[in-house]
């Protein structure tokens, strides 16, 4: 299969950074409204806030994860960075894959459990256990990504392990 002329190249890097922009920026939001999450002054409050939350992840972390992994996939496939010539693209591979299953099976049902436990309880969702447990794992491991995404942007500018990579 032929390489991107380098044109094509800066294309699908652009698109490749806007992606990776998408799931930066919506984990973080993510976390930050986890972390401020107050009792509420309503139930209608409660429900917002948790609408809101389901919002940033299906259309803003879930289309910047996909995205990243497709121009990944093109990345590696059409440029010549290839998919294990660097140990830094082998470890995103490894990365990237455990993250978007991380969060469609772990982070994901917990976010869209919670707005019909508010809808239907109110301000009595705080107190109830499947709510708690879903809003105390989210607000842990939720940030745990979060960190994994953070170490993939800094290993994608500095580029690391090159000895490793020449073997
Ligand atoms: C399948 C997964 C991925 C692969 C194979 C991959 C591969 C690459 C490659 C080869 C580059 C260098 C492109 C160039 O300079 O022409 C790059 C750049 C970059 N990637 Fe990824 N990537 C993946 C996922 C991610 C993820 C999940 C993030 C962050 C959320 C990310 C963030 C970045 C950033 C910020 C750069 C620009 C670094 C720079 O030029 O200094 N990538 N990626």
């Amino acid at each position: 299969m032929g390489k991107l002329n380098a044109r094509g190249q800066r294309v699908l890097k652009i698109l490749h950074l806007i992606t990776a922009g998408l799931w930066v920026g919506g984990a973080v939001a993510l976390n930050l409204m986890n972390a401020s999450l107050g009792p509420g002054q309503s139930g209608a409050e409660l429900f917002g806030y948790d609408m809101a939350r389901k919002f940033v992840d299906d259309f803003i972390i879930i289309p910047g994860a996909m995205g990243c992994l497709l121009t990944g996939l093109f990345i590696s496939w059409l440029t010549p960075w290839g998919f294990f010539k660097h140990s830094w693209v082998t470890v995103k591979w490894i990365l990237t894959v455990t993250c978007i299953l991380f969060g469609t099976f772990i982070l994901g049902p917990m976010i869209n459990g919670q707005p019909p436990i508010s809808e239907a309880l109110g301000l009595e969702a705080l107190a109830d256990p499947v709510y708690q447990a879903n809003r105390n794992n989210n607000q842990l491991l939720g940030g745990l990504q979060l960190l994994a995404i953070f170490f993939m942007v800094a290993i994608s500018t500095l580029k690391p392990w090159k000895k490793a990579a020449k073997k």
